[in-house]
């Protein structure tokens, strides 16, 4: 802080709009500024696919507008009782401020004031004071430890709730893990979806690679292993090695394909009961170089999980809508065993330091981490910049495709060639080498 009083870390302004995300639903743009002049500007993402607990998106249910979705109240929230409560205080102090909104608020899962508002006003105040002193964003979270690049799980090929096909899994990603640098496995990563283009097109038809929510293809296959063929001849043309240089992630997101009703599962046009989805994915894990699933269980069987855990022992098992970035759930999970890494979304929570508090919690649990964006996106690249900050080895951000998808993946370019002026970034890939026996 040399050179810099406290005095220029107040917050001199916080003002909120409503804009659009990458699908044209309205979400908020927060500002925060400093009285050192430092600027902080921040939009807030949404899910599709969204866990029953996250914390509360608030929209305004206005017929007339937007068809329900408009977040004007959100944006009055921001500017008539968040803004003067944080007026005047020290945009450094970021657990104070996050805690003073969460005090506002009042409620256990922010519905009141609305997660969207106030995480809009966290990520702002981490920029404003990152700008007030002068550093970029994940120098100013992570300090100097700051410098390994996050592994791109590239969401390739979409079904599910992000897309108008057949697929029942929401997912089909891969890592690029056997590369020295994070610009090089995020070209390979481009390189094989240039190659799975091709791939479908021949294959599938024309209309097989219009894309889905994230970026990544759409196709109308018949299932799972269709689309996990794909990748691996898409991979193989591209030049590089399945298993080796490069390895696949599923999010299944079973609760959306769950019908609690009769306890089943249907996947891809098939009814299946726990232990039937279970061996799936067992005989999946076999076929292909599969090294993580997220969701592979609805979002309430933390005993599934465990099962799963145990039974999958070589697989990171990710929660995702199970653990919604909550500290209370995913203590629950660990005490049980219920997955071995935990998918992050600010979002879920609602405030940075919730999240930065659910990330060490994780670390303590033996629990890895993947950060991650939502299948509502906007050209925010806050979480290019937690990732690197924070040490969090891996990163969902989608296919190199539209521009909120590839903002981040620039971000992280940026942030590479800024490290490597000064330092040696590293590249998270060799820590995820397959660790099969
Ligand atoms: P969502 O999906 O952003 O639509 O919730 C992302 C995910 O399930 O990981
Ligand atoms: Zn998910």
């Amino acid at each position: 802080m040399l050179g810099y009083g406290d005095e220029y870390f107040e917050i001199v302004e916080v003002r909120a709009m409503e804009v659009l995300d990458s699908r044209g639903n309205p979400t908020l743009m927060v500002e925060v500024l400093t009285r050192g002049g430092g600027l902080g500007k921040a939009l807030v993402p949404s899910g599709a696919s969204k866990g029953a607990h996250e914390a509360l998106e608030l929209r305004d249910g206005d017929p007339a507008r937007f068809r329900g979705k408009g977040v004007m109240r959100a944006v009055e929230n921001v500017n008539r009782k968040i803004a003067p409560a944080i007026r005047g205080m020290n945009s450094s102090l970021q657990r104070a401020i996050d805690l003073k909104m969460i005090e506002l608020d009042g409620t256990e899962d922010k519905s009141n004031l609305g997660a969207n508002a106030i995480l809009g006003v966290s990520m702002a105040v981490a920029k404003a004071a990152a700008d007030t002193r002068g550093v970029p964003l994940y120098e100013y979270l992570g300090g100097i430890s700051a410098r390994t690049l996050p592994v791109p799980l590239m969401n390739l090929i979409n079904g599910g709730k992000h897309a108008g096909n057949e697929l029942s899994f929401q997912e089909f990603m891969i890592a690029p893990i056997g590369f020295k640098r994070f610009s090089d496995a995020l070209r390979a990563g481009c390189e094989i979806y240039m190659a799975l283009r091709e791939l479908l097109r021949k294959r599938y038809g024309p209309s097989s690679v219009n894309v889905g929510d994230e970026g990544g293809f759409a196709p109308n296959l018949k299932g799972a292993r269709e689309a996990l063929d794909s990748l691996i001849d898409a991979i193989e043309a591209a030049g590089m090695r399945a298993g080796r240089d490069v390895v696949l992630a599923l999010d299944p997101a079973a609760s959306s394909f769950y019908d609690e009703a009769s306890g089943m599962y249907a996947v891809d046009g098939e009814l299946m009961d726990r232990e039937g989805l279970i061996s799936l994915y067992e005989d999946l894990v076999r076929e292909y170089p599969i090294f993580s699933i997220e969701d592979p269980l609805h979002e309430e069987d933390f005993e599934g999980f465990s099962d799963l855990t145990r039974r999958l022992r070589y697989v990171q098992i990710v929660g995702d809508d199970l653990f919604v970035t909550n500290r209370d759930r995913l203590r629950r999970g660990a005490e049980v065993g219920a997955a071995n890494a935990i998918l992050i979304k600010p979002n879920q929570i609602g405030t940075l330091s919730e999240t930065m508090d659910v990330v060490s919690d994780a670390g303590s649990f033996g629990y890895r981490c993947v950060l991650s964006h939502r299948s509502g996106e906007t050209e925010d690249t806050t979480i290019a910049d937690l990732a690197v900050g924070l040490g969090i080895g891996q990163i969902k951000a989608g296919a190199p495709a539209r521009g909120e998808r590839t903002a981040k993946y620039n971000r992280l370019l940026e942030i590479e060639h800024h490290l490597s002026e000064s330092d040696s970034p590293q590249y998270y890939g060799a820590k995820l080498s397959p660790r099969r026996p």
